[in-house]
C-alpha cells in the first residue's frame, strides 16, 4: 500500500476575501477542527504515516506550531516552503525528494469528503503503475478539473471548461506513481499561470494510466465563501469518516 502522502496547503486564498487577510486558508475552521487536519486525518486514518505538507513563506510558522512533528497525530511530518504559489503540480514537484522514488497519496488541503481514505488506495493498489483520481458528480462542474467518461474509461479531462462535458468533478485526491515528476518537468503554465494537474492527470490518461474511485457522500472543495459554509454544513451533519 502507499506509505506516504502530501499535503498541499499553499495558494494565497484569495476567494476568501478578508477571511484569509491574515491568516491561510487551511487554517480556517472546518467543523470543530482546522481545515488542515481533515486530510491529515483522512491519511493517518488509511494508516499513512509520512506525511509532507507544502505551504507558501507567510504562514508555514504557523503550521509548524500547531502539527509540530507530527506525533500528536501519530504520524512524521515534513515541511517544504513553495516560495511562490506557482499552480498544484508545481508544489506537489516540491514532494520529489521526500517521495525517494516512491508510490504517494496527494490531498489538496481544502478538500473535505464524508468517506474514509482506505478503499481508494486499496483499488489503486490493483495498479502500481497507474496515476489515480476520484470523482464525484457535483452541481457545478465547470468549477473544477471535469472528466469524461466513456464506458469504463476517462476519455477527456479539462480544467474549469466552459462547457463541461460530463458532471464528474476530478476531486483533489491523487495518487501518483514516481515517475510523475518527470511529468511535472514537461509541463508549461496554463492561461492562469500554473502548472496544472489536470494537464498531469491528461498524460496518464493518453498513456492508458489512470484509474479513478467514485467518491461515495458528500465531496467539496473549500476554497469559496459558498463552499466553505457548505463543508462545515456538511461536517456538521454528518462527521466525515477518517
Ligand atoms: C483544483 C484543481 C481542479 C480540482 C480542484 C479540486 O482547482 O485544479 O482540477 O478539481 O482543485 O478541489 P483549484 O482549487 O485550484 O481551483
Amino acid at each position: 500500500m502507499v506509505q506516504r502522502g502530501v499535503i498541499l496547503a499553499g495558494g494565497k486564498g484569495t476567494r476568501l476575501g478578508e477571511l484569509t487577510k491574515v491568516t491561510n486558508k487551511h487554517l480556517l475552521p472546518v467543523g470543530a477542527i482546522p481545515m488542515v487536519y481533515h486530510p491529515l486525518k483522512k491519511m493517518t486514518g488509511a494508516g499513512i504515516r509520512d506525511i509532507l505538507l507544502v505551504s507558501g513563506t507567510e504562514h508555514m510558522g504557523d503550521f509548524v506550531e500547531l502539527l509540530g512533528s507530527g506525533a500528536a497525530h501519530g504520524c512524521s511530518l515534513t515541511y517544504r516552503v513553495q516560495d511562490e504559489a506557482g499552480g498544484i503540480a508545481q508544489a506537489l514537484g516540491l514532494a520529489e525528494l521526500f517521495c525517494k522514488g516512491e508510490r504517494m497519496v496527494v490531498i489538496l488541503g481544502d478538500n473535505i469528503f464524508h468517506m474514509p481514505l482506505r478503499p481508494v488506495l486499496e483499488q489503486a493498489e490493483k495498479h502500481p503503475n497507474y496515476a489515480w483520481v476520484g470523482l464525484k458528480q457535483v452541481p457545478d462542474p465547470g468549477r473544477y478539473g471535469v472528466a469524461e467518461l466513456k464506458g469504463h474509461r476517462v476519455v477527456s479531462i479539462e480544467e474549469k471548461p466552459a462547457k463541461p462535458k460530463s458532471e464528474f468533478a476530478v476531486v483533489g485526491i491523487y495518487i501518483y506513481p514516481p515517475d510523475v515528476f518527470d511529468v511535472i518537468r514537461t509541463l508549461k503554465p496554463s492561461q492562469r499561470g500554473e502548472l496544472e494537474i489536470s494537464d498531469v492527470n491528461r498524460y496518464y490518461m493518453e498513456q492508458d494510466r489512470l484509474g479513478y474511485t467514485i467518491f461515495d457522500g458528500y465531496w467539496t472543495d473549500a476554497g469559496t465563501l459558498d463552499s466553505l459554509f457548505y463543508a462545515n454544513q456538511m461536517v456538521r451533519e454528518n462527521p466525515p469518516v477518517f
